[in-house]
């Protein structure tokens, strides 16, 4: 199935055989982005990324994984520096930019960003985090993760745990663990549970999502726990913040309750919901999972450019 210019904006975008085609591109990815083998495919490419949010791990990963192909970047400065200062519309800044690359990967404030941008550049556009909404490269690395550990997705229990009102890596991956056939526990204070419309829409997919704020309902049951950073950023009241800060803490001896090949993942950055002492153990997934980034992306990238065979 032929991938070459499409924009990545949402998970439903890709069906389940361009994910699968996806992650075992990655695999093959591995030892390249472990910079073991190396690789020309993207030779005399330009990936844009376009950061108007803070980003450690997908900029960088993005980065890493075009010049992991061969390829070269394109940085912007700081917003502040860019002429959206002067009163430029994004419209226009991507107008601009897609003259200037052959893909552009964006992260915006605003929920429907990517959607945009897709409509005015005639440049594949991948939606690096757009607002509450989104995150699909996010969720095809979290599926990677969770494909490599247990060898399958499919009847996988996974909770996702913390704000998953306001996070959208889980958004995204509600949807695609459904897509794969896990089961999926939504764990959230109430203010801060699964927004209505991925609820309906995981139920839409066959889905029977479990919806609960207590974390010891399924902390035994779990093969992973996803966990997730309150997303303070996107709170309209500081003070409805402070009610739910610091609501979950995964440390060891919670997980002495747990199965003995659970494992424990995050997007990251994490605050302080995942306790320091749980790196050091078996269950700790969080670094791998973002290094996967780097070969889920380059296999992304290879597929929507029609980079030359590996
Ligand atoms: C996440 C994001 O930006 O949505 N980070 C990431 O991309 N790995 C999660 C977060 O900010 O909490």
């Amino acid at each position: 199935m032929s991938f070459k210019g499409m924009d990545i904006v949402s998970i439903r975008d890709l069906s389940r055989e361009q994910i699968d085609q996806v992650l075992d591109l990655a695999e093959r990815m591995i030892p390249y982005a472990k910079g073991e083998l190396f690789t020309k495919a993207m030779d005399g490419r330009i990936l844009a990324n376009l950061f108007f949010e803070p980003s450690t791990r997908t900029r960088m990963s993005f980065e890493s994984a075009m010049l992991r192909l061969g390829g070269k970047t394109l940085e912007m400065s700081h917003p502040s520096m860019m002429s959206i200062a002067k009163g430029e519309t994004l419209a226009d800044t991507i107008r601009m930019v897609e003259t200037y690359s052959d893909v552009i990967v964006l992260r915006h404030p605003h929920e429907g960003s990517a959607r945009l941008a897709a409509k005015f550049s005639t440049k594949p556009v991948i939606n690096a985090g757009d607002g509450a909404g989104q995150h699909p490269t996010q969720t095809l690395l979290d599926l990677f993760t969770i494909r490599r550990q247990f060898g399958r997705i499919d009847g996988i229990k996974v909770a996702l745990v913390g704000d998953l009102k306001y996070g959208r890596t889980v958004h995204s991956l509600a949807e695609a663990l459904t897509l794969f056939g896990a089961e999926v526990t939504f764990v959230a204070p109430p203010p801060l549970q699964m927004p209505r419309e991925t609820v309906r829409q995981v139920e839409k997919m066959g889905g029977k999502p479990k919806l609960t704020s207590k974390l010891e309902e399924v902390i035994k049951e779990a093969d992973v726990l996803y966990v997730t950073r309150i997303q303070k950023e996107r709170f309209p009241d500081p003070a409805e913040y402070q009610k739910v800060a610091g609501c979950y803490r995964i440390d060891n001896t919670l997980l002495r309750e747990a199965k003995g090949d659970l494992i424990v993942m995050h997007p990251l950055p994490r605050v302080d919901e995942i306790a320091p002492e749980v790196d050091g153990t078996r269950h700790a997934k969080y670094f791998e999972q973002a290094f996967n980034g780097v070969p889920v992306r380059m296999a992304l990238l290879q597929l929507v450019l029609g980079g030359d065979q590996l």
